[in-house]
């Protein structure tokens, strides 16, 4: 749609009339609504034009704005004024649409040439809409961005109302932001052998373990192990422990791999009891790629790319089935109709997975662990068939086809309950399945999915939770990445080995929920940020991508064993914000890891380059220390009081800051 007039430029046969270049072009207005609005970012929904982001017409505070824009935190926008605009104009607030949701927040900012223009303050549900008047004569590039409160982004529908730009000459343009390169910063693995994965893994007595040591350097490689507990043996050739261990206790096995270039060892801490995951689970899940669209083949694939792409040799191992494994009556895809349960209630998958035990079977043979997908209520989310009255029979039958993890989905469970925020409700479903889980001689994850409701992450772990979801589904947008991962701060306090928040699954590589896949919409930098957030906040790790179609940079981004070890460090502390600076736009956050040292991420989630800096007083440090560039892999030398960093626009810096304990002793024994 072209950009309305303000007023008629006075034209004569076309040509601007003599004199106007000198006076000035005739101002024009542009509405916001009529730039192409799909460059504008949105952290949930989509953009709308004129309405508010859920389509309803735009209303703040009970005043309805005719034009406008409807979007949802985190958004922004970039819009080329080329110089040629006077004035920008709109009314902001938070839609009428989420009326009394009390964790909408969020603020407005306007920035003119990489330079902080206005600021609405946070605004809430129900609060009038603030005018902005802006003069921004000799502005070349605008950004209009929403950021969440401090309370992350649920709720956030935010409306940019009457919003528009006067201009003389050239008319404002949308832009994508320039897209920096995709540097790859991992460093290739030596061709010694190094073992990777976790140092610490947990298995009920008399379960089936299964644990494969993850390591990397040239094959042919054999491995072995001292001080193996009775019951459990290796297949040296594969490095795959099995067995089952009777007694519960600690047992520290000495693991090690040898090639042809040399040989690495490494201390396995297995804890024999009632907890399991005791590091976040890392590995792969259908959703975030094939959604409806996945299919046994599919997982089958999945598993011989974690294995042939060479990620399993970093302890990615679980390949976990989403929705669309059962049948779904209503679906107009007839590959996904079948009878759904068996006279006895037993579960029946849909035709395109014929066989459970023999897809558990593959991917165990491939030294893999293999997870499922369920909902509490009669339905899934995708509308197939749920567990609801039949717990007992389904944990059953997963335990019986081999399954080593159950995602467990509220969706239409939620439609029948009285409130949704009430714990004792949200409680229920998963204490049934807990149980039926329990009666199980296997080992299944439970991961609870619940979007985060009646603050799950306070009693997750009360009904076995070993995760579960505190946010909405994320999508493969800087607004909803960042908007998800920045807002976890304080919840680090429910975190430990076998209970973790889960932001929900990464959005690198090739995403797309169906058949279509697309490359992710994040910015490398966006990406480092990503992965570095999720390894700090000792995230469950799922890849939602096509594992079939890795790219050199998004195999990097997934591969870097210094990174991947923040993540699953035995201790098990998710990282805490030390610093949010919302000026600057800057963030620092902190974990505490195993080895006495600190893993540090320096983000700045600002529009352009700026500098972070750590002090050593609010990490608890004094004197000097030695900071290691984890991307690099690289010393970065020893610094007094603090770390500083220039950070790129929506990127991070991720460090380890002090020396590791077993180093320092090994350099004061060397004193
Ligand atoms: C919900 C979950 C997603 C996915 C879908 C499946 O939206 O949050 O992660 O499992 O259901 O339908």
């Amino acid at each position: 749609m072209p950009c309305r007039k303000l007023f008629r430029t006075m034209m004569c046969c076309g040509l601007l009339l003599a004199g106007e270049a000198a006076m000035g072009q005739n101002e024009q207005t542009c509405l916001l609504e009529d730039l192409d609005l799909a460059k504008m970012s949105i952290g949930w929904g989509s953009v709308q034009a004129g309405r508010s982001v859920d389509g309803n017409p735009l209303t703040i505070a009970g005043r309805v704005f005719p034009r406008g824009v409807g979007t949802h935190a985190s958004s922004s926008m970039h819009i080329d004024l080329h110089g040629t605009a006077q004035v920008f104009h709109a009314w902001v607030g938070i839609d009428d649409e989420i009326a009394g949701a009390p964790a909408a927040s969020v603020e407005f900012r306007v920035y003119a040439d990489g330079i902080g223009a206005w600021r609405s303050g946070i605004m809430r549900a129900g609060q009038p809409a603030q005018q902005i008047r802006l003069d921004v004569s000799g502005v070349r590039r605008l950004i209009l961005a929403v950021r969440p409160g401090s309370d992350g982004i649920n709720y956030d529908h935010a409306d940019w109302a009457d919003a528009k730009f006067t201009y003389r000459g050239k008319r404002p343009v949308a832009v994508t932001p320039a897209v920096e390169p995709a540097v790859i910063l991992t460093p290739r693995p030596p061709v010694t052998p190094r073992i990777n994965g976790p140092r610490v893994f947990g298995v009920r007595p008399g379960s089936p373990l299964l644990f494969t040591i993850a390591a990397t350097g040239a094959r042919p490689m054999t491995f072995a192990a001292e001080d193996l507990p009775p019951g459990v043996t290796l297949d040296g050739a594969t490095g795959r422990l099995r067995g089952t261990i009777a007694k519960a206790g600690t047992y520290r096995l000495r693991l090690s791999a040898r090639n042809e270039h040399g040989a690495a060892e490494r201390t396995l801490r297995v804890e024999v009891g009632e907890r399991i995951a005791l590091t976040p689970p890392m590995g792969w899940n259908s959703w975030n790629c094939f959604a409806h669209a996945v299919t046994a083949d599919k997982i089958r694939a999945a598993a011989d790319a974690m294995v042939s792409s060479g990620l399993a040799n970093h302890g990615w191992s679980y390949i976990n089935i989403d929705d669309f494994w059962q049948v779904c009556p209503d679906h107009e895809d007839t590959t996904l109709h079948g009878p759904g349960r068996a006279a006895d209630g037993t579960i029946v998958p849909n035709p395109r997975f014929p066989d459970m035990a023999g897809l558990a079977d593959y991917v165990h043979e491939r030294g893999l662990k293999i997870g499922l997908y369920s909902s509490p209520g009669p339905r899934t989310c995708g509308g197939c068939l749920g567990s609801e009255g039949h717990e007992e029979r389904d944990a059953a039958t997963y335990a019986a086809w081999g399954f080593d993890y159950l995602t467990y989905d509220l969706c239409s469970y939620m439609h029948g309950m009285r409130d949704t925020a009430d714990r004792a409700e949200n409680i229920a479903p998963y204490r049934t399945m807990q149980a039926a889980l329990r009666a199980q001689r296997r080992d299944i994850v439970y991961s609870l999915c619940q979007y985060g409701l009646a603050d799950v992450s306070q009693w997750g772990g009360q009904v076995d939770g070993n995760c579960w979801r505190t946010t909405g589904d994320i999508v493969d947008t800087w607004g909803s990445m960042s908007g998800i991962g920045f807002s976890q701060a304080g919840l680090e306090r429910y975190a430990e080995p076998g209970r973790w928040n889960d932001p929900d699954m990464l959005v690198v590589g090739q995403v797309g929920w169906g058949p279509d896949l697309h490359p992710t919409r994040l910015t490398p930098n966006e990406q480092y940020t990503h992965i570095s957030l999720w390894s700090l906040l000792a995230a469950p790790l799922l890849l939602g991508c096509d594992l079939t179609a890795l790219d050199e940079f998004t195999r990097s981004l997934l591969t870097n064993d210094e990174v991947l070890a923040v993540n699953q460090d035995p201790l098990g502390r998710q990282a805490s914000r030390l610093r949010r600076d919302d000026v600057r736009e800057v963030e620092v956050w902190a974990r505490p890891l195993e080895d006495g040292t600190q893993a540090v991420g320096l983000f700045n989630l600002g529009e352009a380059a700026a500098e972070v800096e750590v002090f050593w007083s609010e990490l608890g440090r004094s004197g000097r220390q030695t900071v290691r560039d984890l991307w690099r892999q690289k010393d970065l030398g020893a610094f007094e009081r603090s770390f500083r960093a220039s950070v790129p626009r929506h990127g991070v810096v991720l460090v380890r800051i002090g020396t590791p304990r077993e180093q320092a002793e090994t350099d004061r024994a060397k004193e």
